[in-house]
């Protein structure tokens, strides 16, 4: 599976290049490539951002450098393209599972007040929120939204724990872990966990 990631940041990233994801990429099932919309910018500045139609406080990404990154980089329109802003409808498991079965999908992170609002008609399918508040801006979004996409994508993690996470998600709570030394600061273990009996233990999981 691939992710395209597009970003004025590239350099935040740093979260996807360690522990579960680092050697998803290496084993090469997944593929996280950052684009860098600065380099499509036809502004001889290199500026990517104006003032607001209307006014207002802040800046707006401009449409030119997303449209024309996007289109090269997917110009047949393969890809599932999602656009990372807090108005949005909030990420759900159930909505992970659903997008962990396309091939590609591209991230495109805003930053300052937005993102005028043609890059999005041109060329985003689906706007998704983390949760209900605001960050500075998608890069942390789109990681969280890597992170949680890769753990489906086959061979990442064990499938049984995909399966256990997703239960615990829709409804049932996960069960409280114990792992050595049986005792620390006077707290054991439940004996239930100890004896062996896997049908005993299943039911006081559940
Ligand atoms: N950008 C800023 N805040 C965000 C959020 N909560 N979800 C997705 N993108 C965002």
């Amino acid at each position: 599976m691939k992710f395209d990631i597009l970003t004025l940041f590239p350099e935040m990233f740093g979260a996807l290049e360690h522990s579960i994801i680092k050697r998803a990429r290496d084993a090469k099932k997944i593929e996280i490539n950052y684009v860098n919309f600065r380099d499509y910018t036809k502004d001889k500045h290199r500026r990517v951002d104006d003032s607001p139609y209307g006014g207002g406080a802040g800046l707006v990404l401009t449409a030119q450098p997303i449209v024309d990154c996007v289109e090269a980089i997917d110009p047949k329109r393969m890809a599932r393209r999602i656009f990372l802003t807090p108005a949005a409808p909030v990420l759900t498991q159930a909505r992970v599972r659903e997008l962990a079965k396309h091939e590609h999908l591209i991230l495109l992170c805003g930053h300052y007040e937005g993102v005028d609002q043609r890059a999005i008609d041109l060329c985003i399918d689906e706007c998704i929120s983390i949760g209900e508040y605001v960050l500075t801006g998608g890069e942390i979004p789109a990681m969280a939204l890597v992170d949680a996409i890769a753990r489906h994508v086959g061979g990442v993690i064990k499938a049984e724990s995909v399966d256990n996470e997703s239960f615990s998600v829709e409804g049932r709570h996960e069960h409280p872990q114990y792992t050595r030394p049986r005792e620390f600061r006077g707290l054991g273990v439940p004996e239930i966990l100890l004896n062996g009996n896997h049908a005993e233990i299943k039911k006081w999981r559940a």
